[in-house]
């Protein structure tokens, strides 16, 4: 058994492990990544591409804004397709003056691990049986298995930055932790093609048939989403099926916009919201995906992640550096508060957009509702200043 000390230890290099190491990197506080996987299998998984004002914010702050600031692109609007129109959201206008970032989480991802690379601190890939130990002690541990040898690293905190599936959440003993969860009764299906987006900024589509969504990764790099059925298999889904939907779904001006190209990736996805409270357990804090999931509509999963560690990142240098442990106390409260407003834009987004039931009232019903928020001062205030992203707690 080979026992290392850190400051803080982290699970998973996702873009919330990442994220945080580069941080506390910065401020000089020692960390260690372990993560189940390759480098290459986590930059292999093609993710959203939204970035929130606030998440390019702490990506400079992070000092890897570099790529992103010269290659990621400034949107101030989106549109909404219902009825066969479309409809602009001017976010700009209805934010006060704020934007999103279209980079992909991909791009985030190699940015990141290449500052990791250039920095001095560790970072451990295809660990195997990780395990967290003492987690109510002053002495957390993250134990693992690299190349054959049993590793052991005593920490002060441990961020569990695994996602979903991983182990930290798992961690948490069950009568402890509540669970809240809804399952939708469809799945996305995503496109990457090389070819230009239809339009320069992104078009969510209500459509009778299910909803659509047209996205993209620069100006030659497009991806589509289709709503489909929840047990749909992606080899049923051929690539002239996936553009004769689109375009069925499509306004009829805007169906003839469509670049088809063969896909350079096509992965179903399932939609559902989920979130786990406390976020915290002794001295383990769950970020990101291991402590919550937003249905992509809205594109709120990787800036939920990254909202969580501006707060974690905080609150663990206040307690390193100034020995107060006061807001990393609060770390699950005050993230879940922001994580609920998040979960419920998420939530309303994907009912007034997808079909849900196949039934003409409900569709009528949506109808109504984008004709009224979209008529409305008030309504697409409250569309804009959730889409630019809700500002981040302040911990202090
Ligand atoms: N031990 C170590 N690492 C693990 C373990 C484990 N037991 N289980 C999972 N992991 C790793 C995964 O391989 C993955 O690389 O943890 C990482 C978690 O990364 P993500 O799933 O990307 O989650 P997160 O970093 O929270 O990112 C937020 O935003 O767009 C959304 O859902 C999307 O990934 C996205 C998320
Ligand atoms: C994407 O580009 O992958 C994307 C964009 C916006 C969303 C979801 C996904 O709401």
């Amino acid at each position: 058994m080979v026992s290392i000390k850190t400051q803080v230890g982290i699970v998973g290099a996702g873009p919330a492990g990442l994220l945080l190491g580069q941080l506390l990197t910065e401020q000089g506080i020692a960390n260690v990544i372990v993560e189940r996987q390759t480098p290459e299998h986590v930059l292999s998984r093609i993710r959203a591409g939204v970035l929130e004002k606030g998440t390019v914010d702490l990506v400079r702050e992070a000092g890897v804004a570099k790529r992103m600031d010269r290659e990621g692109l400034r949107h101030t609007g989106f549109d909404i397709a219902f009825s066969g129109k479309r409809f602009r959201v001017d976010l700009e206008k209805y934010s006060g003056g704020s934007f999103v970032m279209v980079y992909g989480q991909t791009e985030l991802t190699r940015d990141l691990m290449e500052a990791r690379e250039a920095s001095d601190m560790s970072s451990y890939y295809s660990a195997k049986d990780v395990r967290l130990r003492h987690l109510t002690t002053q002495k957390p541990e993250v134990t693992f298995d690299s190349n054959g040898e049993n590793i052991s690293i005593e920490c002060e905190y441990i961020a569990g930055c695994d996602g979903f599936h991983g182990v930290s959440r798992k961690s948490i003993p069950s009568d402890v932790i509540t669970e809240y969860e809804k399952v939708y009764p469809f799945s996305w299906l995503g496109i990457l093609t090389e070819t230009p987006p239809i339009s320069d900024e992104l078009i969510y589509v209500n459509h009778e048939r299910g909803f659509a969504l047209c996205s993209m990764r620069s100006p030659t790099l497009s991806r589509y989403y289709l709503q489909v059925d929840g047990d749909a298999c992606v080899e049923n889904w051929s690539d002239d099926h996936f553009w004769d939907e689109l375009r069925i779904r499509l306004p009829p001006g805007d169906t003839s916009n469509v670049v088809s190209g063969s896909s350079i990736e096509k992965s179903i996805a399932p939609i559902r919201s989920y979130v786990a409270e406390p976020m915290q357990y002794g001295r383990l804090f769950l970020a990101g995906d291991a402590a919550h999931i937003v249905p992509p509509t809205g594109a709120k999963g990787l800036n939920l992640a990254a909202s969580d560690i501006a707060v974690l990142f905080k609150s663990i240098t206040l307690a390193i550096k100034e020995g107060r442990t006061d807001a990393i106390q609060r770390y699950s409260e005050v993230c879940l508060k922001r994580i609920w407003q998040v979960q419920r834009f998420s939530w309303w987004m994907t009912n007034l957009l997808h079909n849900f039931d196949n039934n003409p009232f409900s569709y009528r019903m949506q109808l109504a509702e984008l004709d009224y928020f979209t008529s409305s001062e008030s309504g697409l205030t409250a569309i804009a200043e959730n889409y630019v992203g809700l500002p981040n707690p302040a911990v202090d």
